[in-house]
């Protein structure tokens, strides 16, 4: 099975390289904007999604049976502050791999997220209306529309992860804590910000199942457990068998953020345990890989 994985230098993206080629069953194709910070990657373009025509010879060229395509923002307040960025960097590459795509007859899973709600709720599943209350969650509900509207055979993931990032990558979510924990500094975390993240290389498990299924349409892939990033951060502590002081409990209200933030951005995996019959993994299970994976990451 040929494989095309799109921003190979990201958190995800790389994570999914790993992963797909791992499994010694696919042939992994990669694509970046920069050059390949994965010394391991064999098949890789360098390339802007923005250049159709880019994207039109890469899909050409390889052909790929599956797509994964996880371009997109993850900053949520550079977005608010540039809403043609976003716009570009979302809505126009999605379209362009979406219509490529269709046009040589791959499969398509669009990488979507957990900020398409207000956050009133808790556990969102994947017909509850969406109700973005920023920037970037408009962009990505409008990236989902066009994704779906243009290829038929297409899955949208909506999703929030963690894990380890490539060396060259800004440090993320998870990783920041570990590093807090460990120099050690002090670090505020909400107690009332509310989400379902999962480990990244539990993530591409669970995008294997759903390539190589027959599934169409939006599904959550997130952890089974929701939690407060406060909860999460506490947690995380405990696994690795560091002292939990540093964290200091927050709320979100003392802090104000460009793009206006949800409460509760958790998602519902019901919908994944009743077609694969297979629970998500949870917060203990998750950390616990994200500590195993610390002497293999990207
Ligand atoms: N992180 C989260 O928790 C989270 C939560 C929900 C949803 N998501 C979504 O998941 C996806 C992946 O997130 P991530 O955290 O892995 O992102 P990331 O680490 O920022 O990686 C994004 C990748 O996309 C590439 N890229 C950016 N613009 C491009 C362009 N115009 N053409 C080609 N490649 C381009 C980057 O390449 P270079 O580095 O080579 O420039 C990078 O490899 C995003 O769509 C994001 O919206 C993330």
């Amino acid at each position: 099975m040929r494989l095309l994985i799109t921003g190979s230098n990201g958190l995800l993206g790389s994570n999914l390289v790993r992963f797909f080629q791992g499994r010694g069953v696919y042939d992994v194709f990669a694509t970046s904007r920069h050059p390949s910070y994965l010394p391991e990657l064999k098949n890789f373009a360098r390339g802007d999604l923005l250049d159709a025509v880019f994207v039109n010879q890469v899909i050409s060229t390889v052909k790929p049976d599956i797509i994964i395509n996880t371009v997109g923002p993850a900053d949520v307040d550079k977005c608010e502050r540039g809403p043609e960025f976003a716009y570009t960097l979302t809505v126009q590459t999605a379209e362009n791999v979406a219509q490529s795509a269709q046009h040589y007859g791959s499969r398509l899973i669009y990488i979507s997220t957990d900020h398409l709600f207000d956050g009133r709720r808790s556990m969102y599943l994947e017909d509850d209306e969406p109700v973005p209350v920023n920037v970037y969650g408009k962009m990505k509900l409008q990236a989902e529309a066009k994704t779906l509207a243009v290829n038929l055979n297409t899955v949208i993931a909506r999703t929030n992860f963690y894990g380890w990032s490539p060396r060259r990558h800004p440090t993320t979510f998870g990783e920041w804590i570990y590093d807090s924990l460990k120099r050690p500094i002090p670090i505020n975390l909400f107690t009332d910000y509310y989400f379902t993240p999962l480990e990244v290389t539990h993530l591409a498990e669970a995008l294997e199942i759903v390539a190589n299924s027959e599934l169409t349409g939006v599904i959550n892939i997130a952890s089974c457990q929701r939690c407060s990033k406060y909860d999460f951060g506490i947690a995380l502590a405990k696994v690795f068998g560091l002292d939990p002081s540093p964290i200091c409990p927050g709320t979100i209200n003392a802090v104000s953020f460009k793009a206006k933030r949800q409460r509760d951005l958790s998602l519902s995996t019901e919908k994944f345990k009743r077609i694969f019959n297979q629970n998500l993994p949870g917060l203990q299970e998750g950390l616990q890989r994200f500590c195993e994976n610390m002497k293999v990451k990207p």
